[in-house]
């Protein structure tokens, strides 16, 4: 209580709210999920166990974690009827158009599940079917872009490698992920996995207010991602470095753009509503990129632009006076090049990441006891009353 507004989970009067899942201290660059700090989440635990970390507070017993892995995992599959939205789609279509419209349509096959209110196993069973689910929905949008049969996933699989084996396997050719990408996956992932009330967290906050299922929910949280402002940034980034590589690695011409108040045009993967000092993801993604492409011997142009314009903006006034540094999307497309996947892809990398985060702030919102829709207030600026004129009159 403020006096003047109430905080609570679900935004009830006003834009804020409150939350148990994530701090982050923006002036000094600091992320914990569930009290505990990203980098030593990166250097010692999984994608899968930070996974049931957010959505169940606290880290797994060996027994719960066996428990949670074998339900995401016996849960790998979608209803056959489904392949068939997959190949209505034109080649072109943007994964991130399917992949909401395939998280929503996941619940036409489990009515069973989309009660308001649901008891704590329902809700249980809904998110690890979400978890297993969304994932092969990712891979087959892209089989369905590149023309190749679906792969389905395999039992002795974890989840990250499963993922990769139904991306890239193919009839003819058995992907088998090297360690160096697996483990950067993992990095990647966990660094996406959560950031407090970022634009599609609010927005899956406050669709499920509104005791939407929670498919739909993350639907919507999907599309509010998709934009370049949001998690579209990392594959904006990559067609900026793309773009400054054509023009013959000019950077200095684009960062002068960035700061030309009549150019509408901005260094993507920069800038941050709540980091006003250097976004702790984008320091972990920088050093793994040099590691990653040195132990795959990749040799990415792109990587040394990036690198140069850090450079030179981080000594730069106009940057400096607005706090503007490198964010979670400036680096992490560099590393999804080296693994192969597509640029049209990198939102859904960011999805598939940012999952167990909207999971966890939906799941804590609905177990709020007396949770209340979000109705944010506004302050109204139109005109005042007035009369109603006939046509010939205006
Ligand atoms: C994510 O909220 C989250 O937590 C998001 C996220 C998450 O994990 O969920 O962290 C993920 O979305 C990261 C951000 C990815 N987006 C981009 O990289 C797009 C480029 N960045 C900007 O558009 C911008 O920095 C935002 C959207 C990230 C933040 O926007 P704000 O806080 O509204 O900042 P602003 O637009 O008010 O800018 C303040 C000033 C302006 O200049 P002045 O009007 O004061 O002169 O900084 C300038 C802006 O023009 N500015 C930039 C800039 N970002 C801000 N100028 C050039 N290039 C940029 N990238």
């Amino acid at each position: 209580e403020t006096g003047y507004i109430t905080l609570d989970p679900g935004y009830a009067n006003t834009g804020s709210c409150t939350s148990a899942i994530t701090y982050i201290d923006g002036e000094k660059g600091i992320l914990r999920y569930r009290g505990i700090d990203i980098a030593e989440l990166c250097e010692k635990s999984t994608f899968m166990e930070v996974c049931y970390l957010l959505i169940y507070g606290e880290l797994p017993t060996a027994e719960q974690y066996t428990k949670f892995k074998d339900k995401v995992l016996f849960h790998s599959l979608i209803h056959e009827d489904m392949k068939s939205f997959f190949t209505s789609y034109p080649g072109h279509a943007h994964p991130m158009a399917i992949l909401s419209a395939m998280v929503c349509s996941l619940s036409v096959y489990h009515p069973e599940l989309l009660k308001p209110d649901q008891l704590p196993h329902e809700r249980d069973q809904t998110i690890t079917r979400l978890l297993s689910k969304v994932r092969v929905l990712a891979a087959f949008a892209y089989k369905r872009s590149v023309g190749e049969a679906f792969v389905y996933s395999r039992p002795e699989l974890d989840y990250l490698s499963n993922f990769l084996h139904m991306m890239f396997t193919t009839p003819v050719k058995l992907y088998e992920p090297d360690e160096v990408t697996r483990k950067a996956l993992d990095v990647l992932f966990i660094l996406h996995a959560d950031h407090e009330q970022n634009c599609s967290t609010s927005t899956v906050r406050m669709v499920g207010s509104s005791k939407a299922n929670l498919f739909a929910s993350i639907s919507a949280g999907i599309c509010a991602l998709w934009g370049p402002l949001h998690g579209g940034a990392n594959q904006a980034v990559i067609e900026m470095l793309e773009a400054i590589a054509a023009d013959g690695g000019n950077y200095k011409k684009y960062i002068d753009r960035a700061k030309d108040k009549n150019d509408p045009f901005r260094l993507m993967g920069f800038g941050h509503r709540v980091y006003k000092n250097y976004d702790p993801r984008a320091q972990i993604i920088k050093k793994h990129c040099d590691e990653v492409l040195n132990k795959l011997g990749i040799h990415d142009p792109i990587l040394e632009i990036a690198k140069r314009i850090e450079e030179v903006a981080l000594t730069d006034p106009y940057f400096i006076e607005r706090k503007l540094y490198p964010n979670v999307d400036f680096y992490s497309g560099i590393l999804y090049r080296a693994m192969k996947i597509p640029t049209n892809m990198f939102t859904v990398m960011f999805a598939l990441g940012r999952l167990p985060g909207w999971i966890a702030h939906w799941k804590e919102m609905v177990e709020e006891p007396g949770m209340r829709i979000a109705r944010p207030r506004q302050i109204y600026i139109g005109e005042q009353q007035r009369p109603y004129k006939p046509m010939h009159e205006r």
